[in-house]
């Protein structure tokens, strides 16, 4: 099984357990019971995800931060698949990543937010999640009618598809979002909105606008989300961040500051408005308390991690 080694039984038990969760919730089986169901798979099978380093291991940072979220009493972020995908992982997410924190979970949250209210104008619409990892977002927004397509890089989709395999409206493609033939695969007649949640910061820095640019090209009605990293956070990776004393953040060679937002908008005539997305409050001191007086004052906002969205409108209309 190319790369992969499937510690006791397989990830089938955990697929099993979530294709079960709307059964079993429809059915009114209580939360209790679909944890438990949850828990066991935790203690019965785990895949190891040996393949995985540089970037494509970076999916495991933000999964971990949600499922922690998920598995809370007092959750914000209902994602029960975070936490059974987590939990069938064999990882020492804590020995790479440290205490959980909700970095990752006000971004994701953010992008929901955005998604939603997309939503509700284009109910049967398609989303592109370029470098989705093992985001869960398709289940957490889904309203039954929209189109899903999950664009990643061949080692990350693999690992993917073992717990989000293709549906009728969910479907997996292994592809580089540099490589533009993913738009091939779109279908943008009942609205077309793409995410791209801790990506950009890791691709080279042209290719960021190359991109950027090619989506409102095609698409000139798309929308788009995508986070940033100021510049200060982007120079810290480049020269060699630890996280903790296992684990070092892989490069971040793309970063942009609040005061750049503006020149986005030259990267294409069909950008027509450029907004950051609001985050909500995280957990603890930091994210908690420090984040949100940051976001509030105008210098320091301009150095702060951002959720960017994009509207694009033909630009002779
Ligand atoms: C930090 S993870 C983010 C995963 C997911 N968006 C989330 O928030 O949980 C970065 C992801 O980008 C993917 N990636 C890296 N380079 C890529 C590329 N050129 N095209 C598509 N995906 C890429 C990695 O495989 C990984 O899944």
């Amino acid at each position: 099984m190319d790369g992969f080694r499937v510690r006791s039984f397989s990830a089938s038990r955990a697929y099993l357990t979530l294709g079960l969760i709307p059964f079993l919730s429809i059915a009114g089986v209580s939360a209790r019971v679909v944890r438990q169901a949850m828990e066991m798979t935790s203690m019965t099978e785990k895949l190891v995800v040996s393949n995985l380093s540089g970037v494509p291991e970076t999916m495991l940072w933000p999964l971990y931060g949600r499922a922690a979220e998920a598995r809370r009493p007092d959750s914000r972020l209902h994602d029960p698949r975070a936490v059974i995908i987590a939990d069938s992982i064999d990882y020492d997410f804590e020995r790479s990543f440290g205490r959980p924190s909700s970095r990752h979970v006000i971004r994701a949250m953010a992008i929901d937010t955005l998604l939603r209210k997309w939503l509700r104008k284009h109910p049967g619409g398609q989303v592109v999640g370029l470098g989705e990892g093992l985001e869960t977002q398709f289940h957490r927004v889904d309203q039954g009618r929209v189109r899903w397509l999950s664009v990643d890089v061949p080692e990350s989709i693999d690992v993917r598809k073992r717990f989000l395999p293709d549906t009728d409206r969910h479907r997996n493609l292994a592809c580089s979002a540099l490589d533009l033939r993913w738009m091939d695969e779109v279908d943008p007649t009942g609205g077309l909105f793409i995410t791209a949640a801790g990506l950009f910061m890791y691709l080279p820095p042209e290719q960021v606008p190359r991109l950027v640019a090619a989506i409102p090209e095609k698409f000139p009605t798309a929308e788009l989300a995508f986070d940033t990293v100021p510049h200060w956070a982007s120079r810290k990776t480049l020269a060699g961040l630890k996280l903790t004393p296992s684990y070092t953040v892989p490069p971040m060679p793309w970063g942009l500051d609040r005061n750049e937002l503006g020149d986005l908008k030259r990267w294409h005539a069909n950008i027509a408005a450029v907004q950051v997305a609001p985050f909500g409050r995280g957990r603890g001191f930091y994210y908690g308390g420090i984040v949100p007086v940051l976001h509030a004052l105008p210098w320091l906002r301009n150095k702060m991690p951002m959720v960017v969205h994009l509207r694009c409108a033909p630009a002779s209309m």
